[in-house]
């Protein structure tokens, strides 16, 4: 298996450019499967998660070609086309690997009347139930049925448009009752509605490709259901959790780094968490410049959801406080199992108490090298962050977890004075 090996204690200067949005790809992804005509997406990372899903929506039937990148953009561009049938199954050996293939239950039940998906199941950060999801289906007039690890839905006259309640927020339930909204009869309303950016990002191409869509950026959201869509062509976001994470490069190495491409509107909170930290901010024309100045203020900082502190900036905000002039406190609100990182950083040297949802971190001098391991997505860059601050080498094993949210992390990393290094593992 890969591991990254890093050699630490070097200050990073330099440009980083902003790929395209993972979170904002997958929900984009299977907006394909809501018209038979081609839909276009543009600035598409090149990430694991996003190949799966382009795997996923091919055994459904879509057609995928895929263009060079163009200039000035880093991402792919690539042109998917549902129009053939095909049978509306997202199977098991499929969902397991990348729970937001329940991102088509919403298209599939719209366009076709039925989807078969299975149960995503649980994950590291968390057991992620879909019952919002399910319920919200259900508000269009969906039949839902658990069988097997298998959900199955069926709409055989259609949606039909009502009213969404969500007891709290849900990003992906929004996504699927925003996609499957589209194309009910008459008018859906959904209220207690995400409003992360990447939700923006949705109802952007979904209104591109003729959607109906009121209450952009605001937790009730309107949407009055077309017979059908049309194609359209959408540059997918710049990824705000790449570019926090990379402003946490800057900050935990004593460094400065220029996020090419980071947007500014879609980062408020996390560069409010970094100019507390003693972080200098400066914005330019398409980039936001992080510098550290004179070392790392402790915090106090809960996650919530948009536009509060983002639990996928946790992990790595939390490394960045291992190395504060003082004691920090987290709180985790969104996730039930998000600390997997805390025995990992401990392993290097952070003094770091969990007391359930909260996390005391107590800033000590430095950090020392030393092999760990990840366990999810955004627990595996608090490590590379806290390696590229270690005296000494860190080795990341298990990597495979990064490869799903960071596009050419080593290659961005060593480009601005990170000795780091990708090495194939045995076995
Ligand atoms: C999305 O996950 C993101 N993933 C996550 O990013 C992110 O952490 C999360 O939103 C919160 O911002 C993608 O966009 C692909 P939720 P999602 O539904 O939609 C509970 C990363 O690192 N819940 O907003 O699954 C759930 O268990 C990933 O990039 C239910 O109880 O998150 C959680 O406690 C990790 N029932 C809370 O709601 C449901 O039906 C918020 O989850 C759905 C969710």
């Amino acid at each position: 298996m890969d591991r990254i090996v890093i050699e630490g204690g070097k200050p990073l200067s330099g440009r980083i450019p902003i790929s395209g949005a993972k979170n904002a790809a997958l929900t984009l992804l299977p907006c394909a499967l809501l018209t038979d005509e081609p839909l276009t997406l543009r600035n598409l990372p090149r990430l694991a998660d996003i190949d799966g899903f382009g795997h996923l929506l091919t055994q459904l039937g879509v057609s995928i070609t895929v263009e060079g990148v163009r200039r000035g953009e880093f991402g792919r561009v690539m042109t998917f086309r549902a129009d053939n049938d095909a049978e509306p199954v997202a199977p098991y050996d499929i969902v397991r690997k990348m729970r937001a293939s329940i991102l088509v239950l919403g298209p599939l039940l719209a366009r076709f009347g039925q989807a078969t998906v299975s149960l995503p199941g649980g994950c590291a950060i968390g057991n992620r139930p879909i019952d919002l999801h399910l319920k919200a289906m259900q508000a269009l007039g969906a039949e839902i049925e658990l069988a097997s690890g298998y959900v199955k839905a069926t709409a055989p006259n259609g949606l039909t448009g009502g009213t969404i309640s969500f007891p709290f927020v849900s990003v992906g339930a929004t996504e699927n009752a925003l996609m499957a909204a589209a194309l009910a009869k008459g008018t859906t309303v959904i209220e207690n509605a995400a409003r992360e950016p990447e939700i923006t990002d949705l109802v952007q191409c979904l209104i591109a490709m003729g959607a109906e869509i009121e209450g952009m950026k605001t937790d009730t959201l309107t949407v009055h259901g077309k017979d059908r869509l049309h194609g359209a062509t959408h540059a997918v976001m710049p990824d705000r959790i790449e570019a926090g994470s990379y402003a946490c490069a800057a900050m935990i190495t004593g460094g400065s780094l220029e996020l090419v491409g980071a947007r500014e509107d879609t980062m408020h909170a996390i560069l409010a968490g970094i100019a507390d930290a003693g972080g200098l901010i400066e914005f330019g024309k398409n980039s936001i410049k992080v510098t550290a100045d004179k070392g790392i203020k402790p915090l106090s900082i809960s996650t919530a959801p948009f536009p509060a502190f983002p639990t996928d900036m946790q992990a790595q905000f939390m490394s960045m406080l291992a190395l504060a002039s003082g004691t920090s406190l987290l709180t985790e609100t969104i996730f039930e199992n998000r600390y997997m990182h805390v025995p990992e950083l401990a392993r290097m040297g952070a003094d770091i108490e969990v007391r359930g949802r909260a996390a005391v971190v107590r800033g000590v001098p430095g950090l020392v090298g030393a092999p760990v391991m990840a366990t999810d997505l955004r627990a595996s860059m608090s490590l590379i962050l806290a390696g590229l601050a270690a005296k000494g080498t860190t080795e990341v094993n298990r990597i495979y977890h990064l490869d799903r949210g960071y596009e050419r992390l080593e290659e961005k990393l060593s480009a601005v004075g990170a000795t780091i290094a990708r090495v194939g593992g045995e076995g």
